[in-house]
């Protein structure tokens, strides 16, 4: 078969942009030709521009009239507005995590711990509903970039679901590290929150997932999220907070410690923990505890290598694992994190949907169920951890 070529444009130009791009060399199932990349950054634009002999655009529109596939790589205020235009104009849309949420009101002085999350998660669940309309009014799709789907162990557990029909009785996971790099990620304003939103997205969606493929693997039918309880906290902006020096803590008004609990149509349960406050390098994990089988993702760290390194300043110039707070000691120096972690086998995937057709598994509803958890989970922890029914899509 002559494989396709599908042209490529990338919004954004910071975090996401860099693995994202790294991610897309590594497609082999389509010839993907990145044609160039938009951003607000102008100046951030045309240095990434140039580092990967690509063009910088000057508007969003310029970019869509010379592309098939945008990858939203911005914050999460903007992906709404991006997403949907690229849908308008009939081009897939590659969207990063979160796919939208709640803003605030646009004052100056809007506080997270003020707001009013009923509002919340009515104007995230109306984003959501947007960018579903959008879609379903284009000839594009909106492919949802949740790499903890795509992640190899978790892959390796939707097969065993799917070949055992076990049932998952109980999923636990955690994402949490010392704190966010991102100077947006402080303001719930930017991001629709704090690690809620923006961490335990990722163990949530791949339970939601797994519960979708054990149903359907099973009659044909996904089992959904029913109702969630949560608590949040803000540690690091705790009066009592001793500061050792090693965590993040500047943030505006986000919670960076969240747990969520959620009952699923069939009675069944997930936990999910997501934190910044982990010292030890990134903590990103997923255990399903099912009728006839256990499974332990160990997606980072994991034991695929370990180094023993005597003196900080041999590792100099070594990429050990992502957030380790020192390279010295022994490390689960991780000999491919982008594989395990799931971007290449995203962006493989998600190219196999766009040039052949071939089935998504992190898809628009996905997402949506996942929003919907998410900010019902806020509503949740304003209550104490009252339940709180999730709406489904
Ligand atoms: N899947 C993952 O593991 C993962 C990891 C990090 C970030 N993310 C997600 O990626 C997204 C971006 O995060 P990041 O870390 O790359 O942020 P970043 O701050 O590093 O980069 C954001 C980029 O977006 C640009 N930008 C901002 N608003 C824009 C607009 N309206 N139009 C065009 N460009 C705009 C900025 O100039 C910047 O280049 C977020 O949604 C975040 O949750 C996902």
């Amino acid at each position: 078969m002559t494989k396709k070529t599908v042209r490529t444009g990338i919004v954004g130009c910071g975090f996401s942009a860099t693995f994202h791009f790294e991610a897309l060399e590594r497609v082999y199932g389509t010839n993907v030709e990145v044609v160039g990349v938009y951003s607000k950054d102008a100046a951030g634009a045309n240095a990434y521009a140039e580092q990967r002999g690509i063009r910088a655009f000057e508007s969003l529109e310029s970019l869509l009239d010379e592309v098939e596939v945008i990858h939203v790589c911005v914050p999460p205020v903007a992906h709404e507005p991006i997403s949907i235009e690229g849908l308008r104009r009939d081009k897939f849309v590659v969207c990063e995590k979160p796919l939208t949420g709640y803003f605030g009101d646009g004052s100056p002085d809007f506080h997270w711990d003020r707001a009013d999350k009923q509002l919340a998660l009515r104007t995230a669940l109306a984003s959501v509903e947007r960018i579903l309309e959008a879609e379903h009014a284009s000839r594009g799709r909106l492919l949802y970039a949740e790499n903890w789907v795509y992640a190899p162990a978790v892959q390796k557990e939707r097969e065993i679901l799917e070949k055992t029909g076990g049932q998952v009785l109980w999923i636990h996971g955690e994402e949490a590290h010392s704190g966010s790099h991102s100077v947006d990620y402080a303001y719930s304003a930017r991001c629709g929150g704090g690690v809620l939103i923006g961490k335990a997205c990722h163990p949530l969606t791949a339970a939601l997932y797994l519960k979708r493929v054990e149903g359907r693997a099973r009659d044909g039918r996904p089992i959904r999220p029913r109702s969630v309880s949560a608590r949040t906290h803000a540690i690091t902006r705790l009066p009592t907070f001793r500061d050792a020096g090693h965590l993040r803590r500047d943030y505006y008004d986000i919670d960076d410690f969240s747990m969520i609990h959620v009952e699923f149509t069939d009675g069944t349960i997930a936990t999910v923990f997501a934190s910044d406050v982990v010292l030890g390098g990134i903590h990103n994990w997923l255990e399903v505890c099912a009728d006839n089988h256990r499974t332990i993702c160990n997606i980072n760290p994991n034991t695929a290598m370990q180094t023993y390194n005597p003196k900080e300043e041999y590792f100099r110039d070594v990429y050990v694992v992502e957030k380790i707070g020192t390279k010295q000691g022994w490390a689960c120096t991780s000999p491919d994190e982008d594989w395990f972690t799931g971007y290449h086998q995203e962006m493989e995937a998600f190219y196999r949907t766009i040039a052949y057709g071939e089935p998504l598994q992190s898809d628009s509803l996905l997402a949506a169920d996942a929003i919907s958890t998410i900010y019902s989970a806020y509503l949740s922890a304003d209550r104490r951890g009252a339940a709180v029914d999730v709406k489904t899509y």
